[in-house]
């Protein structure tokens, strides 16, 4: 069997697909780089990922493309990047699932390294800085006093949103966060639901408007729910996104 051939679940012999990805190129530090697609080509095979793909041109045909991973299993969120248009993460998607074309871009919004890397890191370090996502407590906390359990449905509810990797596709994917440069995108606005649940944290409704009630914060928000469709945790969004619009509203209706 030839390098270019695979074992079908028929038995027969076939020829692999030759797969051609085109990469965005660009150093922002290099005067002389100017942004540009590569073309590379690769024999496709059973149970490759991008991640994979990605790995071996570099080793075999490019050493300085310009890439994020860290875990190869959809947990770290670094690895998000723009598959023929839409945000998702390399290290899970099979390249077989994909079209023999393959265009690979950086994710919009967030400062570009260099080629597919991009510095998500910076951009949720701000928003969490500016949101304060954290258990916000009025009191200085005793550091000796026994904990006191939680009620294991808020532990459940604030679980689930937590699974968060802060991989930034939500934000690639929104019209909003592509148009105004501060609007916190769901990623935000998810952080701050965990937070208006969490029944440790002090702050009232009226504290949480000071932080999202603007065009930066909900009120920016169209609902065409573009971050729902692309969140690679499958994060409850959509529920996220009118639980806070319902609960800012008031806030505006009762002043
Ligand atoms: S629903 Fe809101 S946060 Fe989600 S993509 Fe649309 S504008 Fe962005
Ligand atoms: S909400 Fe989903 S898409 Fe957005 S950063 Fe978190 S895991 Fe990624
Ligand atoms: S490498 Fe960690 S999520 Fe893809």
């Amino acid at each position: 069997m030839n390098d270019a051939a695979v074992i079908a679940k028929d038995g027969e012999e076939h020829g692999a697909r030759r797969l051609r990805f085109e990469i965005f190129r660009f150093n922002p530090c290099d005067p002389d780089s100017r942004p540009h697609y590569d073309t590379f080509e690769l024999d496709d095979a059973p149970g490759m990922t991008l991640f994979i793909a990605l790995n071996l041109i570099r080793e075999q045909q490019d050493p300085g493309l310009q890439f994020d991973f860290v875990c190869r299993a959809g947990i770290c969120g670094s690895c998000a990047m723009l598959i023929n248009g839409r945000p998702t993460l390399a290290c899970r998607t099979l390249t077989g699932t994909l079209p023999d074309t393959v265009r690979l871009s950086p994710l919009p919004v967030f400062e570009l390294i260099g080629d597919l890397s991009v510095n998500t890191g910076k951009w949720m370090r701000q928003m969490s800085e500016r949101l304060r996502t954290w258990v916000d407590v009025a009191e200085d906390v005793d550091l000796d006093s026994l904990e006191t359990p939680m009620d294991p449905d808020a532990a459940q509810a604030i679980y689930e949103l937590e699974r968060c990797i802060e991989c930034g596709c939500c934000v690639a994917g929104c019209g909003t966060a592509v148009m105004r440069e501060s609007f916190v995108g769901a990623v935000g606005l998810n952080k701050m639901a965990r937070f208006r649940l969490d029944p440790r944290d002090t702050r009232e409704d009226a504290d949480f408007f000071e932080l999202i009630g603007t065009d930066e914060g909900i009120f920016g928000c169209m609902s065409l729910l573009g971050c729902d469709d692309v969140c690679p945790k499958d994060l409850p969004l959509q529920t996220q996104l009118a639980y806070l619009r319902r609960k800012m509203a008031k806030v505006t209706l009762t002043g």
